[in-house]
């Protein structure tokens, strides 16, 4: 009996950090305001066929709808109900997409906004996405229902009634993020219309939540309301599968909250990472990739398994949130697919995929004027298909980075060495490093300014590999560079500085 209520306990406190993929699916996609019916169209003709575990979603739920400007990427932000409808698509489209995806082992995550609702001055109306009435100015929402009552005014204590100081954690937490109206985390009601909203997603099928603005939360209201959430959906998970959590906690180190704080909900966004590992494949401040050889812990990062990782976000990638200039996107395609490759050969952290839309980027004075853009929309509002062109790639100017041979291949490699230990590192000194995955996979970089040509111990069977960044294997032919590992495991490497992937990635499913 004590055993058995041990293991109980013990249950309740492992299951929100499980990603609750499928086996050997390692890696999520972030597909930024992706309409439902596309990403259910991906999950069936991509992103199972490729391992990708799951998705991450646009927020779900009723936001209002802003024009000026013209419905940003952040009016998502701004909620005004629970109701399931979004540019996204409405409630039919979302129970097709986590229904079809879940069929072929692709899971949805919801980025869940409860932080707030819509900003202070977002007016009164029925300006939101299904149309609901709310008064901003009065904190009215009959729609979920939250009166006045339901928001910490009386609890903000800056001038404002916005965070003006990021070293006063009760501002941080009960004030209004750049005027988004704070709901009463600590309130009963509050508490159950949001667990209401997430058990309704759960009853659909979703897998489980990306927390936004969780800093901005009291970490024992955050749990307060995960204490009252139900077991995922037994037609497609094992009973008893609490939902994976991941609560979004910038802490760059330098204030007073910390994402360790977080642990006991579940997994925290590690913004150190992108923002470290950018400094370093761009080489400043005196950085080289010769010191990832501890990457990781050994770099002051949170514990690898309460770390969600990613090289960039939906607001680092434009300036937003944390990181500054550091941050690699696919703007800078070569040190990106880099660095994303680096990231997804590492054994640290649980790894997510941006997958973005192009924007007309324009800086003036350094910063991107144009970084509120949505996505790529019709004339009438509505957001663009994504369309698929005949060498696979994305048309509508949706970036589709998870498309990129480099990396689909690269979150294919992590499938493969998932569990191995991280081994046979080798650097020079500066640019040039090389770890491989147990028995399983290698990996080698150059960025330096000088070619490369080593002969390095892989710890791979002996054989003929082919390079999973300059091509693939396809069938019992390679249409890359071959890389031939000896009896004892030797290989050797060579790649130009020149070259247009710096990088040579091999495993034991694509050796020939
Ligand atoms: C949801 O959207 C689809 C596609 O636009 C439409 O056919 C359907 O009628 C909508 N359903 C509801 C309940 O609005
Ligand atoms: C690595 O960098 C060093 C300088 O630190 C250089 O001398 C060497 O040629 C480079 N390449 C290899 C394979 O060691
Ligand atoms: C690479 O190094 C090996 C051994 O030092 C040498 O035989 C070979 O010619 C070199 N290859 C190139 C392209 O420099």
């Amino acid at each position: 009996m004590g055993m058995y209520l041990l293991l109980l306990v013990a249950g309740v406190c492992w299951g929100q950090y499980n990603p609750n993929t499928v086996p050997k699916r390692t890696s999520i996609v972030h597909l930024f305001e992706w309409r439902w019916q596309d990403i259910a169209e991906e999950c069936e003709r991509y992103l199972a066929p490729n391992g990708f575990g799951g998705v991450q979603i646009s927020p779900p739920n009723e936001n209002v709808i802003i024009t000026d400007p013209q419905q940003p990427w952040w009016e998502r932000y701004q909620p005004v109900s629970y109701k399931l409808c979004t540019r996204s698509g409405n409630e039919t489209e979302f129970r097709d997409m986590v229904t079809r995806c879940n069929n072929v082992g692709v899971h949805i995550y919801v980025d869940a906004v409860i932080n707030h609702m819509c900003g202070a001055n977002a007016g009164a109306g029925d300006h939101a996405t299904c149309g609901s009435y709310f008064n901003a100015k009065t904190e009215d929402f009959p729609a979920v229902p939250y009166s006045v009552w339901d928001f910490n005014d009386h609890k903000c204590k800056s001038r404002s009634g916005n965070i003006e100081n990021y070293h006063d954690i009760s501002q941080v937490r009960d004030c209004r993020l750049v005027s988004l109206l704070d709901l009463a985390l600590d309130r009963e009601h509050v508490r159950s219309r949001v667990a209401a909203y997430l058990n309704r997603l759960i009853g659909l099928g979703v897998a489980g939540f990306r927390i936004d603005a969780a800093k901005h939360m009291w970490p024992a209201d955050v749990k307060a309301i995960l204490d009252k959430l139900e077991d995922l959906n037994t037609q497609w998970f094992p009973a008893g599968t609490k939902p994976f959590i991941y609560q979004e906690v910038i802490d760059l180190g330098g204030e007073p909250i910390k994402g360790s704080e977080y642990f006991g909900n579940g997994r925290v966004t590690e913004f150190k990472y992108g923002a470290k590992l950018g400094t370093v494949l761009r080489k400043w401040d005196g950085e080289k990739m010769a010191y990832l050889k501890n990457w990781g812990e050994g770099w002051g990062f949170m514990p690898s398994d309460r770390a969600l990782v990613f090289v960039d976000n939906h607001d680092n990638q434009r300036g937003h949130g944390a990181g500054g200039a550091s941050i690699l996107t696919f703007w800078d395609t070569r040190l990106y697919k880099m660095a994303v490759g680096f990231m997804l050969a590492h054994p640290y952290g649980f790894t997510r995929v941006m997958s973005s839309f192009r924007w007309p980027r324009y800086f003036q004075n350094g910063k991107d004027v144009n970084d509120w853009y949505g996505p790529p929309s019709n004339a009438d509002g509505s957001t663009k298909a994504v369309t698929i062109n005949a060498d696979t790639t994305c048309g509508n100017d949706w970036v589709c980075e998870h498309r990129w041979r480099q990396i689909r291949n690269m979150v294919i490699f992590r499938n493969v060495v998932d569990g191995e230990p991280f081994s046979n590192w080798w650097d020079n000194g500066s640019n040039q490093v090389a770890f491989g995955r147990g028995n399983k996979g290698f990996i080698i970089f150059n960025n330096d300014d000088w070619s490369l040509n080593v002969s390095l111990q892989t710890g791979l069977p002996a054989g003929t590999y082919c390079d999973i960044i300059s091509g693939q294997k396809e069938g019992d032919f390679c249409t890359a560079v071959e890389v031939h590992v000896a009896a004892d495991g030797m290989a050797n490497f060579l790649i130009g500085n020149e070259d247009q992937d710096p990088f040579i990635a091999i495993h034991v499913d694509a050796k020939l």
